[in-house]
């Protein structure tokens, strides 16, 4: 049977990119944390958007340096859903992806290199190893093939459509920026700066240590 297409009501939102270092699971070790009441929320080094996504603030800034996954999701805040779906599965039966067409993954992840249609890399992302986003110093998405492990599964469809759902209901904006640059400037004492910076050791390490 398949999933059912919408998320329960106070039910967490899982980030359809299954972002390595994602804070899904701690959630709810985390959000205790938070002030009660926060009027903007920034998610600094937003990666997946797993926390941001699930906080409740008057409004969410997402900030992020690498460009192409801000781009990508200001493009699932102001698409429409069925688009977007018929977008990412056109992509699969043209290029017939799979768990184990390694040679239309290497075609598509070509065919990405050369038009850079951005959400096209969220088609990429489902099929690489470990659904890593990986660029070389020439801007060339690099990340090998996800044999036999990744693909665009009713899993990742459902925290898609969820997550697009969520974000086109909240008051949230996209940022492109390394943080040193952020202007933080007109926050005040009601906002709140989330800070999860990438790490050379393994979240669940970090955690267990605190
Ligand atoms: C550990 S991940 C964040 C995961 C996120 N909290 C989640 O739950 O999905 C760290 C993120 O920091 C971003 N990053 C790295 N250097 C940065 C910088 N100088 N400024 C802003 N973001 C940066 C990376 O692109 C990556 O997406």
């Amino acid at each position: 049977m398949s999933k059912p297409l919408f998320v329960k009501k106070n039910k967490n939102i899982k980030s359809p990119l299954n972002y390595i270092g994602g804070k899904y699971r701690l959630l709810n070790q985390i959000m205790p944390l938070f002030p009660r009441k926060i009027d903007t929320f920034i998610d600094l080094f937003a990666g997946g958007c797993n926390v941001g996504i699930n906080i409740k603030a008057n409004k969410i800034i997402f900030n992020d340096n690498l460009t192409y996954l801000i781009e990508l999701f200001q493009i699932f805040k102001n698409s429409n859903t069925t688009t977007i779906i018929n977008h990412i599965e056109n992509r699969i039966d043209e290029f017939k992806l799979s768990k184990t067409n390694e040679k239309g993954y290497k075609e598509f992840r070509n065919f990405y290199n050369q038009h850079k249609i951005t959400l096209d890399l969220f088609v990429l992302i489902a099929y690489s190893f470990n659904h890593q986003i990986r660029f070389n110093n020439s801007h060339e998405f690099n990340n090998p093939f996800g044999k036999n492990r990744s693909s665009f599964n009713d899993t990742m469809k459902y925290n898609l459509i969820n997550f697009i759902l969520k974000l086109q209901k909240n008051d949230n904006e996209f940022i492109d920026n390394s943080f040193e640059n952020f202007d933080f400037s007109q926050l005040t004492k009601n906002d709140f700066v989330y800070c999860d910076p990438p790490y050379l050791f393994s979240p669940p390490f970090l955690w267990n240590k605190l």
